[in-house]
């Protein structure tokens, strides 16, 4: 019988090899079919054989190999694969993919392969952290990687930190959201929406980012949010030809090219740029971070540490959000975010209904692998009309394809409510 999907498993030469038999096993109890590559290193620390027992498959390590059955492995290898899976991934794998060096079996592989990529690091902490490592993550990330971040806690070599191999089933949970999500993302969004550009009539303002409220020329009061989520989701609804437009406060990650973006700093400033634009716009994604509270008075020069304590006064700001919806015009989809710890979905029922929106998103900001920062996220979607949608964790830019496309549910709806209306005037006029 044919297998839900098909993955290829790469293992490189760290302690945690052993795991990736786990991962092996669990996989195929999820109806996976899974082939498996190792480096030669690998094998230094689990034999081919266990994983050629457990998949009935030839493992390929090395394309010159006497017994490899297939020449051209690495291409056949990569192109029948739905997801190719490192488990675990060592720095120098790491550093090889972001350099785009194919001189193994696993290597070539990454390079021929036009699947996904899902990369599960483990490692010491320093190599972790080490400026090299990190700056080859980011590079993947923007080659579209995405990366199941190694966890905190005991090392192989005795020390405590990040590094550690995450746990099994979740590198497994981690994958099998990840494919059902694309599966499901790919029915409406890729297909008719996508090449049929539904959102073109449609303006999208959309806000992201931090913003920052001076206390004096040199500190000021803001949060974690990068503006990864906002993007993601600007970049989803212009790839479905909606005209778009970002507000973008304080960022984390460079902005993507080709958008139009207006760069503001504090939460009045937003609040301007938005209040300029709202009356052009069709729909508003209000996905800013936005400080609730500034210092009533901006210090002009830089407070001296001269007393033990210091008091800051601190006065409301304006909520964008809530003033949008109020003033909207008719054909304006408001639209927020829940940022929660706690209380998830009460919170954000009452967020929507209290700043009268068409829908939020709400999402689970203590959890470190979602939220702030995140290239995750995880949450879920309710409507004014009362439709909740779960999203589990997956990457920020797959949840943004959900979201928008919840987004053009909602203006079909609007549509057929225009026509109706429009009909019923004629009947009216005519009678
Ligand atoms: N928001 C806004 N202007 C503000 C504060 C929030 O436009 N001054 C928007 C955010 O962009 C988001 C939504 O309101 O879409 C909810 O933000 P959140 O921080 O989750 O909640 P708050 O409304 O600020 O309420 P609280 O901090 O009490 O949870």
């Amino acid at each position: 019988m044919k297998k839900k999907w098909k993955i290829g498993l790469g293992v490189c030469g760290g302690i945690a090899a052993y795991k990736a038999v786990e991962v092996l096993r669990q996989l195929q109890k999820a109806d996976c079919e899974v082939q498996v590559a190792m480096t030669k290193e690998a094998t230094q620390f689990v034999q081919p054989l266990t994983f050629r027992a457990l998949t009935n498959k030839y493992v390929f390590v090395d394309d010159y190999a006497p017994d490899n059955p297939d020449p051209i492995a690495h291409v056949n290898f990569s192109q029948n694969i739905d997801l190719l899976l490192i488990v675990p991934a060592t720095a120098n794998i790491i550093a090889k993919f972001a350099n785009g060096i194919a001189d193994d079996f696993l290597t070539s592989t990454y390079l021929a392969s036009t699947a996904p990529v899902m990369i599960a690091p483990a490692m010491n902490t320093a190599m972790w952290n080490h400026p090299a490592t990190q700056r080859n993550i980011r590079r993947l990330k923007e080659d579209g990687v995405y990366f199941i971040e190694p966890i905190s806690g005991e090392l192989a070599c005795k020390t405590i930190g990040t590094g550690k191999l995450e746990e099994v089933q979740n590198i497994v949970k981690q994958v099998l959201d990840f494919l059902e999500s694309k599966a499901l993302s790919k029915q409406p969004a890729t297909t008719d929406s996508v090449e049929n550009f539904d959102l073109k009539d449609e303006h999208f303002l959309i806000t992201t980012g931090s913003t920052r409220e001076e206390i004096d020329p040199v500190r000021y009061i803001s949060n974690y949010s990068s503006g990864k989520m906002g993007f993601a989701i600007a970049l989803a609804a212009q790839k479905r030809g909606a005209k778009v437009t970002v507000i973008a406060g304080n960022l984390s990650i460079s902005p993507p090219e080709n958008l139009d973006i207006i760069k503001v700093k504090s939460a009045e400033e937003m609040h301007n740029a938005v209040m300029e634009r709202i009356k052009d716009a069709t729909v508003y994604v209000g996905a800013a971070a936005v400080a609730d509270y500034k210092p009533v008075n901006r210090a002009r020069s830089k407070i001296k540490k001269d007393s033990s304590k210091l008091i800051i006064e601190l006065e409301k700001t304006k909520d964008i959000l809530e003033e949008v919806s109020k003033n909207r015009h008719e054909k304006l989809l408001v639209i927020g975010f829940a940022a929660e710890t706690e209380n998830l979905e009460n919170y954000a029922a009452e967020k929507m209904q209290k700043k009268n929106l068409d829908m939020i998103v709400a999402n689970d900001v203590s959890n470190p692998s979602s939220g702030f920062g995140s290239d995750n996220n995880q949450g879920f979607i309710l409507t004014k009309k009362g439709i909740k949608i779960e999203i589990p964790l997956m990457p920020k830019t797959m949840m943004a394809e959900r979201i928008v496309e919840q987004i053009s549910e909602l203006i079909k709806l609007r549509q057929n409510l225009e026509k109706s209306e429009n009909v019923d005037s004629k009947i009216e006029s005519q009678s």
